[in-house]
């Protein structure tokens, strides 16, 4: 419950970063990872983790030698995050998603293999929502996926333009209900 409504309090704070007004679903989350291949992931990130529904998921999966990069922009859900989850799998970066490239070379790491994105896109002005898709494109390993979820189809033409391959997929059992689209990088 707490956690409901620290995460209404940031929505009120900065709705159009924060983009949602609950945590997802247990469900939502299950979507959002349904087609990654855990076994042979190395290198995860994850954009806008907020209170860390997807993020504590993805690192029950994750192999014990694999990295999670993730990206958090708001203070207050950085700072949580910081306090709450202790694993040294997890790196936690408090900027930008659009600095992806910045982080994985600091770290020692080339590309990714899976990029499991929340970012609310539809809110995003059209120069930060290129710029982020672009970096995450460009740091993903060939047959890698980018998997976002959206409450509608409204980015699916950018998404569509940039991956060789989109698939959607809906699940009605989150508040707001959700798209997913699981994207492919085969260059
Ligand atoms: C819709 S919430 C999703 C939170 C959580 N993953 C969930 O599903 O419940 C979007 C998150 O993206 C974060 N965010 C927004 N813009 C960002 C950016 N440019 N870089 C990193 N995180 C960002 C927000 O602070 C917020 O935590």
């Amino acid at each position: 419950m707490a956690k409901k409504a620290n995460f209404l309090k940031q929505f009120w704070q900065e709705k159009k970063m924060v983009g949602a007004m609950s945590p997802s679903s247990k469900y939502l989350a299950n979507l959002m990872l349904k087609n990654i291949d855990f076994k042979k992931a190395r290198v995860l990130i994850e954009l806008g983790p907020g209170t860390g529904v997807f993020t504590k998921r993805i690192l029950e999966l994750m192999p014990t030698d694999a990295k999670l990069l993730v990206f958090e922009l708001n203070d207050t859900f950085f700072k949580n995050l910081s306090e709450e989850i202790h694993d040294n799998r997890m790196i936690l970066i408090h900027d930008s998603a659009e600095h992806i490239q910045k982080y994985l070379n600091e770290n020692g790491l080339i590309h990714a293999d899976y990029i499991i994105s929340s970012l609310p896109l539809a809110n995003f002005p059209n120069k930060l929502k290129t710029a982020i898709l672009d970096a995450s494109y460009e740091a993903m390993v060939n047959n890698g996926k980018y998997v976002q979820f959206q409450y509608s189809l409204n980015s699916r033409k950018n998404l569509e333009d940039r991956f060789e391959s989109v698939h959607i997929s809906f699940t009605p059992l989150n508040f707001p209900p959700a798209f997913v689209y699981t994207c492919l990088k085969n260059k």
